[in-house]
């Protein structure tokens, strides 16, 4: 890992244990998501939402919102509004400049917003699922948008060996203090993820 990724895998494991922490790492990380925007998908391998794809096939039925944290460049969000055309699909994220590149690809089938994931602008339940994509979790945000019987994923493009990963250990523990259960793992290419519904 380069130093930005390790940056980033220490925010990761910070912010996880102590999410306070996460007013130290918003400024940097922001900053450097702006900076690798213009690159970011450039520098992705084409297999790198097999795990992503690989847990929606298991959905039961198809959801009608769904919110996309840490959006990036918006390709999960994407992802997910193709494949369920009938879905209302919202993105957030801290930098303006993913999100830029992100409103090009997406035209008008996804909203994207400028947000922070430790307080998302969302009321209670708005969301049966809700996916992140490479991204740090804020377990108290994700429990309180969630929807009843709605879904959180997880997924991580290169596995362990995503900069921002969190073990999946460490996701079950998490959720099911916060009342979820039916965790279902996947891999796929270099790639992880991991389902779990809200009881
Ligand atoms: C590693 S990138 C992943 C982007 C996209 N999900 C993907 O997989 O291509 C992480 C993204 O999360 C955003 N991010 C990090 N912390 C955030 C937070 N607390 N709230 C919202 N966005 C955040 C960053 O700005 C960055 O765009």
């Amino acid at each position: 890992m380069n130093f930005g990724q390790r940056f980033a895998r220490l925010a990761t494991d910070a912010v996880v244990r102590r999410p306070s922490l996460w007013r130290l790492f918003r400024g940097p990380l922001r900053r450097t998501f702006d900076k690798l925007a213009p690159v970011w998908d450039h520098q992705r391998s084409p297999d790198a939402f097999a795990p992503v794809q690989s847990a929606l096939d298991t959905l039961d039925g198809p959801p009608t919102r769904v919110l996309d944290v840490g959006t990036g460049t918006g390709s999960v969000a994407l992802l997910v509004a193709e494949r369920f055309p009938a879905a209302e699909v919202v993105g957030v994220d801290v930098s303006e400049r993913m999100l830029e590149q992100a409103r090009q690809k997406a035209r008008d089938r996804v909203r994207f917003e400028i947000a922070d994931a430790e307080r998302l602008p969302f009321p209670d339940g708005s969301f049966d699922l809700v996916t992140l994509g490479n991204m740090i979790p804020f377990f108290d945000e994700l429990a309180r948008v969630t929807a009843g019987a709605g879904r959180v994923l997880f997924a991580f493009s290169a596995g362990p060996e995503t900069p921002i990963y969190v073990p999946s250990d460490t996701l079950r523990r998490e959720l099911a203090a916060r009342g979820f259960a039916e965790f279902a793992e996947f891999s796929a290419g270099r790639g992880t993820s991991l389902l779990a519904t809200k009881r």
